[in-house]
């Protein structure tokens, strides 16, 4: 079943061209340009704010649209995790949308989750992997991840599916709106369908990822840094990393490295930096060269034109191709899932079934 491929997950990282590829023909109607959602029974102009709730993986792709429907569809986005969610006492809006977004379908909380906002009369909207699960069933508003089963307990297909969705909704929420014109339809669309090509590009440097894997496997501790959509990507990162070869990570929102991190930084703790050309570029390096001030060992993730400006005194560069901002969150996953994969392999851990967990979460 692992065909040529040591483990699930590795398997799992190298389909993402296929399957982004897949989803996205659900949801694009490339020939007209346009984007394509399901036919939906309530009025998407009338959604005031979406309250999104995920757990792990998931939580972190819907972070990423948080940014993408406050940027183009307007919309203000709630987003929690669904242990806090069912806990706190949301303030569900009359009319509002619910989001979840899940792999399995059947993670305990999330489900929950789910049920309570029905009882408060919210529309409900799922980006779920397994079409059988008890989330597929239970939402008005089903948006399938075509990625296939995953099996590595590591999620990394489903993410990048999940974010192909996303991007898509998004997209749909600001042409209904009259937010998107055609022309910018037809441009997102252009460079969602980028993604499986360049995906395929991010996965032509997994062997020199392979070979620095020896510069963090020895590691007690790792950041990982990014900015604004690619911010959970260091959030991302950290988790992969984290669950595979057990070494502490945490990601941070770039500027928010002063604010305490930053005290964290000698020289034996690598710092990933997430920072693709584009408009948060600069910053996102200066919070890197800030980090380099205090003998931080830097491993720089951008396209080439980044590593030009800012690759010199970094421990080690990974060229992205150059891509759009919008798709840069899909591309820039592959990166994390190698180093994290090669890392554990590196250390000789379970890779597709790490310690203390479990593909699916059905107990709270
Ligand atoms: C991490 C991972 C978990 C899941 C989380 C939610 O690699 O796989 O963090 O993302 O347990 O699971 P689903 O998406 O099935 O609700």
């Amino acid at each position: 079943e692992k065909g040529d491929y040591r483990h699930f997950m590795q398997k799992e990282i190298f389909e993402q061209p296929t399957v982004v590829a897949q989803t996205l023909r659900s949801y694009l109607r490339p020939g007209e340009q346009r984007v394509a959602l399901p036919q939906m029974d309530f009025d998407i102009t009338a959604i005031n704010r979406i309250t999104l709730v995920a757990c792990g993986t998931s939580y972190y792709a819907g972070l990423v649209a948080k940014y993408w429907f406050e940027q183009f569809a307007r919309v203000p986005v709630d987003i929690d995790f669904a242990s806090e969610f069912r806990y706190r006492e949301p303030i569900l809006p009359e009319g509002g949308l619910a989001l979840f977004i899940s792999q399995s379908g059947e993670t305990a909380d999330t489900l929950a989750a789910l049920r309570h906002c029905r009882e408060q009369g919210q529309t409900i909207a799922a980006v779920v992997n397994v079409p059988t699960s008890s989330m597929a069933r239970e939402a008005d508003l089903l948006l399938p991840t075509h990625a296939g089963p995953e099996i590595g307990v590591a999620s990394t297909k489903a993410f990048t599916c999940q974010l192909a969705v996303l991007a898509a909704l998004a997209a749909h929420f600001a042409v209904k709106k009259g937010l998107m014109d055609r022309e910018e339809e037809a441009e997102v669309v252009e460079h969602l369908l980028e993604a499986p090509a360049c995906l395929n590009a991010a996965l032509d440097h997994d062997e020199e990822i392979k070979e620095m894997a020896h510069l963090i496997a020895p590691a007690r501790d790792v950041l990982y840094l990014g900015r604004g959509a690619d911010f959970p990507l260091a959030l991302e990162g950290a988790l992969k990393l984290k669950e595979i070869s057990y070494i502490h990570a945490e990601g941070y929102a770039s500027g928010e490295m002063k604010h305490g991190p930053i005290a964290l930084i000698d020289d034996k703790v690598p710092v990933i930096t997430l920072a693709p050309s584009g408009p948060l570029f600069e910053k996102t390096v200066s919070n890197m060269q800030e980090v380099q001030a205090r003998g931080g060992q830097v491993v720089l993730i951008s396209d080439r034109k980044g590593i030009e400006a800012a690759g010199e005194g970094c421990m080690a560069t990974i060229e992205m191709p150059k891509v759009h901002p919008l798709i840069a969150p899909l591309v820039y996953a592959v990166p994390v899932q190698l180093l994290a994969y090669h890392v554990a392999v590196a250390k000789g851990t379970d890779v597709d079934q790490p310690r203390n967990l479990a593909k699916s979460v059905t107990v709270e």
